[in-house]
């Protein structure tokens, strides 16, 4: 309890410092756009007043505020879709669920957000579902918003600019609008059970403006940002329209974090160049007097339960019906999203080549290319599932036999487990997008492998992954031969070899694991609002385990996995 009121109070103390700021703030980087369709009216009339505002809220709405317990701090994760564990159901195998997850883990949360599903019953106050210890809180978004928003200006125009595809953008005021709107429905709802200690941490493009309006709406929470796709270079950032309004939002964050020191830097020099925004000390930049930190914090994966999971998993009779029917064929994997990002068009094209200039491969070797389909409402992934259709059918029918299929192509969506399993019986892994945050299919199949006889993993050097896993054979996927002569490499890699890149990678996923990633990235957004001896609770609340960031892969944490 002294804990609770400590943190509170000291936070309404920097709060009633920087609310003149934040209100001032509200105002930067608004657009012609807005004042052209009337949004900036909508949002004028959700700036604060004793009426509307969020100040007379600032404890909650009392019927939602005891939303995932009724004392202490909270922190409350805000992703566009939340992953609510079905009973029964396969465990969904994304990056975003398992970091978020990792975030909740020993932490009392709340984890807001969309709920997949479509209603025209916008004004529905949240759904919640509490399941192991973690608060649900969903919302349905009416089909309009599901368009302009989440098929709209979040894939058909940030996804494509943030992974450097600026010819494919599709942009449209009418989509712009659909995505402030929906920022501000989720800043309403979440406003109206939000507490004054809470820490929120709001995930990926989706919701960029986010923080934006929660501020509008007086709420002076700490409130950090992570990016968990790419962030591209100023002059690509640039073509988005009316950028200001929403790359320019990231600055009412307290920290943005990103997945490379590369992605930091290219937001950096953004930042520098934005009108109004000062260069501070390291890595912080100021807006009229308030601050907004960047950093690289790599995302990653539960590496030593992983890799438990995937000892067990091939043992099971899902691996041992892969094993048989492979009869003794080399198996190559790629596992995507199918996506246009992922480079999957230039993957086939590279398997041809091999097969093409090394014969003695054919029959010997499979590729098994899981790929499920995604965004199909936009004509870019209906494209991109058409072509690798095509071409899979011509690598067939060119080198294909009666008793052997080069590539094997499967949509269907896959467990952990089962992935884990096929992970573990993969000779090579071939993930080669064109860009990539990260790519945690990298990282799980490291964790997968056996460390005694480990596949090799050939992996792009435009995935985030590949400045940690340095182990790989590193190739550009534009390059053809050059993803064929790796691939040819690594089916022939010696054991040693194998074992001596391998190595290095697993000990250095066991240190930095999802757990240390959410801890870092927590601890980094206490800091922000740090003053000496006063945040100190907050800091313990958000790095309950901080000693687990020192931890080395010391035999103790190998055996574990
Ligand atoms: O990794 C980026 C991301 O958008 C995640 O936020 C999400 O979990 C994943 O891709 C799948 O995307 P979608 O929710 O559009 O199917």
């Amino acid at each position: 309890m002294l804990a609770y009121n400590l943190i509170g109070s000291s936070l309404v103390a920097l709060g009633a410092l920087s609310i003149a700021t934040m209100r001032a703030r509200a105002n930067w980087g608004s657009s012609a756009l807005d004042r052209t369709t009337g949004a900036q009216e909508a949002v004028s009339e959700r700036a604060p007043s004793p009426e509307n505002d969020g100040w007379y809220h600032q404890h909650g709405d009392p019927s939602v505020v005891e939303l995932g317990g009724s004392m202490g701090p909270r922190l409350i994760i805000v992703s566009n879709r939340v992953a609510v564990p079905e009973p029964g159901s396969k465990q969904m195998a994304g990056g975003l669920v398992v970091a978020v997850k990792a975030a909740l883990r020993n932490r009392t949360g709340v984890w807001f957000g969309w709920s997949g599903k479509i209603d025209e019953t916008e004004t529905a106050e949240p759904r919640t579902i509490e399941r192991n210890h973690i608060t649900y809180a969903v919302i349905d978004l009416s089909k309009n918003d599901f368009e302009e928003y989440y098929n709209g200006l979040a894939n058909r125009v940030l996804w494509p600019i943030l992974h450097y595809r600026v010819d494919l953008q599709e942009y449209s005021r009418a989509d712009h609008s659909g995505y402030m709107r929906v920022n501000r429905l989720f800043a309403d709802k979440l406003s109206a059970f939000l507490r004054e200690d809470d820490v929120i941490w709001v995930h990926d493009y989706h919701l960029m403006p986010l923080a934006r309006e929660l501020r509008i709406r007086g709420r002076l929470n700490p409130i950090g940002f992570f990016l968990h796709i790419p962030c591209a270079p100023l002059d690509i950032l640039r073509t988005l329209p009316h950028h200001d309004e929403i790359l320019g939002a990231l600055t009412d964050y307290d920290l943005v974090g990103f997945q490379t020191e590369n992605d930091r830097d290219n937001f950096a020099a953004y930042l520098s160049t934005a009108p109004g925004v000062k260069k501070g000390r390291g890595l912080t930049f100021e807006v009229e007097g308030r601050q907004t930190r960047i950093g690289a914090f790599p995302v990653s994966i539960e590496t030593a339960t992983y890799a438990r999971l995937a000892r067990k998993a091939a043992r099971s009779p899902f691996a041992k019906e892969i094993r048989e029917s492979l009869t003794g064929l080399r198996l190559v994997l790629g596992v995507d999203r199918l996506d246009y990002s992922k480079g999957i068009v230039q993957r086939i094209n590279a398997f041809d080549r091999f097969l093409e200039v090394n014969p003695e491969w054919r029959s010997r070797v499979t590729l098994l290319q899981i790929a499920p389909r995604s965004r199909s409402a936009i004509i870019d992934y209906a494209a991109i599932e058409n072509e690798v259709t095509t071409l899979i059918g011509r690598v067939n029918g060119r080198y294909g036999e009666a008793f052997w299929t080069p590539i094997r192509y499967i949509n269907r969506f896959h467990s952990r487990t089962a992935l884990s399993g096929i992970y573990r019986a993969a000779d090579v892994a071939l993930i080669t997008p064109l860009r990539d945050g990260m790519n945690i299919v990298a990282k799980e199949y490291v964790a997968a492998q056996d460390p005694e006889n480990p596949g090799v993993l050939v992996l792009s050097q435009f995935a985030g992954a590949a400045a940690e896993l340095t182990g790989a054979l590193i190739v550009n996927p534009h390059e053809c031969d050059a993803v064929a002569a790796a691939l040819k490499r690594a089916l022939g890699m010696p054991l040693f070899e194998r074992r001596e890149r391998h190595g290095p990678m697993l000990e250095h996923l066991l240190v930095h694991d999802i757990d240390q990633w959410a801890e870092s990235y927590l601890a980094a957004l206490a800091e922000t609002r740090q003053r000496p001896g006063l945040m100190s609770e907050l800091r313990a609340f958000l790095s309950p385990s901080r000693s687990r960031t020192d931890r080395r892969a010391t035999p103790e944490v190998r055996r574990q996995a």
